[in-house]
């Protein structure tokens, strides 16, 4: 398995080099999924569904019931509704996200590049954002604050104007109770040491505060330190290291932190076990290891260290992703489509995003020069060039000619019927008719 696998690696990567070097192929996991899940989940994901879309796994983004609804065409940003709506002007009615600022004009051109490039979704892709979304859940909390005098109230409304005029998100966490929800990830590397000194006037208030992907650094740690209500802080891909997080101990209050993809190592366990309330450290991707979670598990049971990726789990994932290599990396044909002959798996081109291999370097030639003469010899193409071909041509339900307009895609394939009702009797029970269909090659 081993073996097959690497050899697939090395087809890929042949066919995927051009001469000149192509910049490297969007990585979903690492590049597409964490803005998904900050800038569209919330409305796209498990609480919402705005309009009927989910974008927090790969199997509601690309039902397979629902093809023709599919705001990610791969292959194909210009027919693919989230590229277009993020690119549209911002005044526009269809613009997303629906809050907050713009994406930049690089993630723009990231979105575009990855449905370009087949918009590839792999597993390990869905278990990040399951992840990220699981670490964002929290009990529910009742705040217990110092009671405010007016000097201080002021200070809190000045500071709250400020952070508004900035573009931060600033809300009370509920309709009945004065305790703050800062966001500030949004804003990235606008948001500096500086800002974080800016918020200390709300430090009565403010229980949850987020400058995840932010550029905040140790020195901007230590008035993050005088933060002293905060419950809830998210920290993640920042450049935040030990030196910045041994200053959290005067953080009494808090009870989650989220130091994904942070500088945070093992050495800051103990001072974070030995912070009253802390109950949860997510710790994915930082420096933290394994050995040095169950140091401090032994000593301080009250907090849960989540690495996100225990060695089984990363195993398992690794093993998914080469299969699903290997399962691109195979030609879609066993027989040349130029010749009918059979294949020889080391003659192979990457033509609309698949692997297709001939029988002998003339044939590949031939269909290089020319790939339309010969596309129906290949398999249909799961996705929307599929669309193109029914595979009967007697409607399944009637026995009558089809109507080539009334289709649906049935077990990979375009079956098509005489009309809507016909279509309709065979949705409802596709397999009461799968014998009249013609058999799969
Ligand atoms: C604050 C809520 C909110 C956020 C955040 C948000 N959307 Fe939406 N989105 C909506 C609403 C409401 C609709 C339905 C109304 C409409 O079609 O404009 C929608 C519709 C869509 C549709 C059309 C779905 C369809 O097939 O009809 C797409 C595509 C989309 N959003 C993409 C995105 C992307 C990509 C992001 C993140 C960059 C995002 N949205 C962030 C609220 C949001």
């Amino acid at each position: 398995m081993r073996l097959v696998a690497a050899v697939s690696f090395a087809v890929v990567s042949v066919a995927a080099q051009e001469p000149g070097g192509a910049p490297e192929k969007v990585d979903f996991t690492r590049q597409v999924a964490p803005l998904l899940v900050s800038r569209c989940i919330e409305c796209h994901g498990p609480k919402e569904q705005k309009g009927d879309l989910r974008l927090d796994a790969k199997q509601y983004t690309f039902a397979a019931d629902a093809e023709e609804f599919w705001c990610v065409v791969p292959g194909k940003p210009d027919d693919s509704e989230l590229v277009i709506r993020v690119a549209l002007p911002q005044d526009d009615d269809d613009f997303m996200p629906q809050k907050g600022e713009a994406l930049s004009k690089d993630e723009v051109a990231l979105l575009t590049r990855w449905v370009q490039e087949g918009a590839d979704w792999p597993a390990a892709g869905d278990e990040w954002i399951a992840a990220e979304l699981a670490a964002q859940v929290l009990p529910k909390i009742t705040f217990e604050l110092p009671p405010l005098d007016a000097g201080q109230r002021e200070a809190i409304a000045a500071a709250r104007t400020k952070l508004a005029e900035k573009g931060a998100v600033v809300q009370v966490v509920a309709a009945d109770t004065e305790a703050l929800d800062v966001n500030l990830s949004l804003l990235r590397d606008k948001i500096t040491d500086a800002d974080v000194a800016a918020l200390v006037p709300l430090a009565p208030v403010l229980v949850w505060l987020n400058v995840s992907r932010t550029a905040l650094t140790d020195a901007g740690a230590a008035e993050l330190a005088k933060l002293t209500e905060l419950r809830r802080l998210n920290v993640a891909n920042t450049a935040l290291s030990d030196a910045g997080f041994a200053r959290f101990d005067k953080l009494a209050q808090l009870e989650y932190l989220n130091a994904y993809g942070t500088g945070l190592g093992d050495g800051s366990l103990p001072a974070l076990a030995a912070m009253p309330k802390l109950a949860k450290v997510y710790a994915w991707q930082s420096k933290v290891t394994a050995g040095g979670v169950k140091a401090i598990r032994d000593h301080f049971a009250k907090v849960e260290v989540d690495l996100g990726d225990y060695v089984e789990q990363r195993l398992a994932a690794a093993q998914r992703e080469i299969d699903e290599r290997e399962r691109r990396g195979a030609p879609v044909n066993d027989k040349c489509p130029v010749s009918g002959e059979p294949i020889d798996r080391t003659k192979t081109v990457e033509h609309d995003g698949r692997v297709v291999a001939f029988c002998c370097d003339k044939c590949k030639a031939k269909f290089e020069a020319d790939p339309a003469a010969f596309a129906d010899k290949l398999p249909p193409a799961p996705g929307a060039e599929a669309a193109a071909k029914p595979i009967n041509d007697k409607c399944p339900v009637s026995g009558e000619a089809v109507d080539p307009a009334q289709t649906v895609v049935h077990d990979g394939r375009v079956v098509a019927f005489c009309c809507g009702k016909c279509k309709a009797k065979f949705e409802a029970d596709p397999a009461k008719f799968a014998d009249r269909l013609p058999v799969k090659k």
